[in-house]
């Protein structure tokens, strides 16, 4: 039989160098945010001590908690260890992503996880040529890091390019940015990374990865200017076969998420933490994303046993055929209110309003002229509850509760089946990047000499 020894991959060379290089990481790996600090600063502390990548979950969280996770992870890893902070799109809010940037840049944030961009923003932007200045060979150098995270070729496009010209000349001229830092644009891409979302937990265009990845492979390739950004793959990630098919489609670093939520160190309840340790593959559905309930995007979650995505469900369903809460039937309107909320409208309205009032008056003024609004705003007050009852582990509201899942958590579970991982209590983030990661280049030592044959 032939071997392929001298050829096939060590664990520390499975992916691309460069990225290895750029962030000063062991492996071609990441773990991805999770929203509110479920990919807490202790998880990806501990990715960072063990030489890998991860970024916190800032959604959802206030500046001063966000900070403060800032803070704890840089004492762990020193400032410029291997750690990223997520930055959200905020189309409705760009005051949220202006002030997250801010921050950012006070506290030298290295990396960050740009997520829910369909174009580069004005504070995207401003983070990204910070600090660039001219290398002694004439390129640009940009200190700080972005990961386009996309599921579509278009988003991927605007991150492959630089800067859009309108948004560097606006920012030079308010002085956000220097005139050398805006000359430097154009040799800039947007990202040094793109991280291509497939079918994930939480918000997801539920894509396959294999039509997916090699088209934005090929659109890197063949973007001028581009061929150093490197292309990562996510969503269903969650064994080594998983790891080696990515591999071989072209990934530069994998991307992991929902497997990571069921670790020590993420920031959920242990309540929900038994629940995904004993989820299958096929125990995930999708249900309205309760943030943007009203174009009706899409969120993955775990199902088994829970109520909770057929109360979303049911939701979304009278908000797209009711007008207003008032106009829903008298049966109804009560099941949804004893059953679901537990709560009556009047009571959820009053603190949806007091939310709003100190939060986004605009908001709260659009709801109140606009019947339509203020029901979208009592009804994703259910999903934010059932948020807060998954991470505080509320085992009387169990069937409430929402939690963020792919089906990569099953893969996971069927893979560590019998061995010392079943249990969830010893899984830690940088252990299981290990485990996938050799896994992965046994398994494609092992197939490639099986394909090549004797
Ligand atoms: C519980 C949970 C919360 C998530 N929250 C965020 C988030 O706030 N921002 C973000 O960019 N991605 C978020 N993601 C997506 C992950 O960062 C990652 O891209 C995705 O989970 C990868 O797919 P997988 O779940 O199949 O591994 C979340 C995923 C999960 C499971």
């Amino acid at each position: 039989m032939t071997t392929l020894d001298g050829i096939a991959p060590a664990v520390e060379s499975l992916g691309s160098a460069a990225y290895r290089r750029r962030h000063g990481v062991r492996l071609a790996y990441a773990s991805g945010s999770m929203y509110k600090g479920i990919a807490s600063a202790d998880l990806v502390a501990r990715m960072g001590r063990a030489g890998l990548l991860g970024y916190f979950g800032t959604g959802g969280l206030r500046p001063e908690q966000i900070d403060e996770a800032i803070g704890r992870i840089q004492r762990a890893v020193g400032p410029e260890g291997p750690y990223g902070m997520n930055l959200l799109a905020s189309v409705d809010s760009p005051d949220r992503e202006r002030r997250a940037v801010d921050l950012f840049l006070a506290r030298r944030v290295r990396r960050v996880e740009a997520a829910a961009f369909l174009q580069p923003s004005a504070a995207l932007v401003r983070y990204r040529l910070s600090g660039a200045r001219r290398a002694a060979d004439g390129s640009a150098v940009a200190p700080n890091s972005v990961m386009g995270k996309v599921s579509r070729p278009e988003s991927a496009a605007a991150f492959l390019a630089p800067a859009p010209a309108h948004l560097v000349a606006a920012l030079a001229a308010e002085g956000a940015i220097t005139p050398e830092e805006a000359a430097l644009a154009p040799l800039v891409p947007m990202a040094d990374d793109l991280c291509v979302e497939a079918d994930s937990g939480g918000h997801t265009d539920q894509r396959p990865l294999i039509g997916l990845l090699p088209e934005i492979v090929r659109l890197r390739d063949r973007a001028p200017g581009a061929r150093a950004v490197c292309v990562g793959a996510a969503g269903g990630i969650g064994t080594p076969e998983a790891v080696a098919a990515a591999l071989l489609l072209g990934a530069d670093f994998v991307l992991t998420g929902s497997i990571n939520q069921c670790t020590v160190e993420a920031g959920t309840a242990d309540d929900v933490k038994d629940l995904l340790q004993a989820a299958g593959v096929q125990d995930t559905v999708m249900v309205p994303a309760g943030d943007m309930l009203e174009i009706g995007a899409r969120a993955q979650v775990l199902g088994k046993g829970l109520f909770f995505p057929a109360r979303a469900n049911k939701l979304y369903d009278l908000y797209r055929r009711h007008d207003s809460l008032e106009s829903i039937d008298e049966a109804t309107r009560r099941q949804v209110q004893e059953r679901i909320f537990r709560r009556s409208f009047d009571s959820v309205w009053a603190e949806t309003a007091a939310h709003y009032a100190t939060r986004n008056p605009a908001e709260l003024a659009r709801a109140e002229s606009d019947p339509k609004h203020r029901m979208a705003l009592v009804f994703k007050w259910y999903f934010v509850q059932s948020t807060r009852l998954a991470m505080s582990g509320d085992r009387e509201r169990r069937v409430d509760y929402q939690v963020a899942c792919g089906p990569a958590m099953g893969a996971l579970n069927g893979y560590l089946a019998g061995t010392p991982l079943e249990d969830w209590r010893a899984r830690h983030p940088d252990t299981l990047a290990d485990l996938l990661m050799t896994g992965a280049a046994t398994l494609l030592r092992r197939r490639l000499t099986e394909l090549t044959g004797p």
